[in-house]
């Protein structure tokens, strides 16, 4: 048996592994598209634990088991043991002989370290506070889609250095492009993660800066799950990092835009920009399923 292979971070996957699952993303959607049956995942189980909210993330990876003949087990935080304190080590071990994937949408990363170093099967991050790396492989499906390999474009961020922005670090250096990120100062991203990607990744000082000439504009919400206590104080020290249309005009004239969602319009994001003609959020919140049944397949074969 092979090592079981987890999905903590965008660095479990190398670049070919990265480009095989966005490409089996596309095969999926082209599939789905045909109304062409696949049963590839009859009888296998997924438990999802979520410790935090989701709409998408919930509903792609149930749909992803679902309509491959699988299914998902969705198991709120509030109803395990889990928040009665059993130990997400003990949890792993036993949910590990009944399943053969997990999934947790968790506050720290360490729990999702812990839970895969305990589990005999794969164990996806579907969200911690340092990364998202489910969210950037539908990004990177939809910037493929759009306009080919994004190897040696540059990519914009702007807003909190948050979980997505420290995956999307990730996906700068795997795929080797360029992001330039602009944060208000005591919201850059991790620096761990940063020093890891040092050749790809320029600080701005202003986000007019970052976008310049880039191919694709990204931002996330000023306030992430966990963080809502700052939530006022956040609104004041972010304005100026909105993306409004008179930043994306800086970007080339074909760039896309997009957005992990949920959005505040008005906030980090205005309506002309996420409603406009060069926005791609909606392709990309679908690509979530096709990117889910890509990653559980991947996962799964890579583990036999
Ligand atoms: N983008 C994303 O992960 O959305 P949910 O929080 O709705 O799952
Ligand atoms: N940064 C956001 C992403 C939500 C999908 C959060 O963590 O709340």
């Amino acid at each position: 048996m092979n090592k079981v292979r987890h999905f903590k971070s965008l660095l479990d996957i190398n670049k070919n592994e990265f480009i095989r699952i966005i490409e089996r993303s596309i095969e999926f959607k082209k599939e789905s598209q045909k109304n062409i049956l696949n049963n590839s995942l009859q009888n296998k189980t997924m438990a999802m634990i979520f410790k935090k909210n989701s709409t998408r993330t919930r509903v792609a990876f149930e749909t992803a088991m679902a309509t491959l003949g699988g299914h998902a087990i969705f198991l709120s935080s509030d109803t395990t043991q889990i928040t009665r304190g059993e130990d997400l080590a003990d949890t792993a071990k036993v949910l590990s002989g009944m399943v053969d994937i997990i999934m947790i949408r968790t506050h720290n990363h360490s729990e999702v370290e812990e839970l895969a170093d305990n589990s005999l099967v794969p164990v996806i991050n579907g969200l911690t506070e340092k990364y998202h790396p489910c969210q950037l492989l539908a990004d990177m499906q939809t910037y493929y889609e759009e306009r080919g390999s994004i190897e040696g474009k540059t990519v914009a961020w702007i807003g909190d250095g948050c979980n997505m922005c420290n995956s999307y670090i990730n996906a700068a250096k795997i795929l080797n492009f360029k992001l330039k990120i602009a944060t208000p100062s005591g919201f850059e991203p991790d620096h761990k993660t940063l020093m890891l990607a040092k050749d790809n990744v320029e600080l701005c000082d202003l986000p007019g800066q970052a976008v310049e000439d880039c191919d694709l504009v990204t931002t996330d919400v000023w306030t992430s799950m966990g963080d809502e206590s700052e939530s006022e104080k956040r609104k004041q020290l972010f304005k100026g990092y909105q993306i409004n249309q008179n930043l994306f005009d800086k970007a080339k004239s074909d760039a896309i835009f997009l957005h992990c969602l949920p959005a505040h319009r008005g906030e980090e994001v205005d309506a002309d920009v996420i409603d406009g003609p060069r926005s791609r959020v909606w392709q990309q919140a679908h690509n979530r399923l096709f990117t889910s049944k890509a990653l559980i397949e991947f996962l799964l074969n890579e583990s036999k």
